[in-house]
């Protein structure tokens, strides 16, 4: 007994060794989720009570559309007691980044320094909308910038690599300022696009168990409440 127990012991803290080569230190993350209105009812206490601290809800798209669920959502997840923040749905197409932005900021993306208010998130997916990566890129900047006026944050911007390689020639102009939510349905975020050091969010599914998409911060909960302070 004695002897399979010391045995035991040294095999588990072999096996741990093995598991974790000298100098790898697993870092710190919080779960989070994203939802729009194909969320129609959302159990956020329960999410709440089983870890997730943080939600991105969809609040606009373009300049006429606004999510019939986005304040349902807000009210449910601020009542759960989450970190949250509006995205918008990116129309490229449709008109400038400006007015895209103005509309997402009186629309739900605003931003208050209370510490559980997420800078608002620009969701960039499905085609280039026609655009050279140089004009993509001059359109994002526009939404940024009016962003930043209107609400005094850097936007957080939503990609994955593919898309942000093709569609902007993998700019690198907003990596010193846009935190990076990165999309990669993998078990890794993998290459990192447009010269961020990092992602600071990673959504790694399109299946949470809460609804809507699985996300990931790269970070303590004390450093995404940092990124709600701004
Ligand atoms: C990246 O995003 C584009 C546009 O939304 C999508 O078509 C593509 O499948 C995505 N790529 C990967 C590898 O997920």
């Amino acid at each position: 007994m004695r002897f399979s127990t010391a045995l035991f012991g040294l095999l588990s803290a072999l096996s741990v060794a093995l598991a974790s080569p000298v100098g790898f230190e697993k870092r710190a993350t919080v779960e989070g989720f994203d939802i729009s209105h194909y969320q129609s009812s959302v159990d956020f206490a329960g999410a709440y009570n089983a870890g997730l601290r943080f939600v991105l809800i969809k609040a606009t798209e373009g300049t006429t559309y606004k999510d019939p669920a986005f304040s349902s959502h807000y009210n449910g997840a601020t009542t759960a007691g989450f970190i949250r923040g509006g995205y918008h749905f990116a129309r490229p197409s449709s008109s400038s980044g400006a007015v895209q932005a103005s509309f997402f900021a009186k629309n739900g993306g605003g931003w208050s320094n209370d510490g559980r208010t997420l800078p608002g998130m620009l969701d960039l997916e499905g085609d280039c909308a026609g655009k050279s990566a140089s004009a993509m890129v001059s359109w994002i900047q526009d939404f940024v910038e009016t962003y930043l006026s209107e609400t005094g944050r850097h936007c957080i911007i939503y990609t994955n690599r593919s898309w942000w390689q093709s569609c902007t020639g993998d700019s690198t102009a907003f990596s010193n300022t846009s935190p990076l939510h990165l999309a990669s349905w993998n078990n890794s975020p993998g290459t990192i696009p447009g010269g961020w050091g990092y992602q600071t969010i990673w959504q790694y599914n399109d299946h949470s168990s809460w609804g809507g998409d699985s996300d990931r911060f790269n970070g303590d909960a004390t450093q995404l409440r940092k990124l709600a302070m701004g």
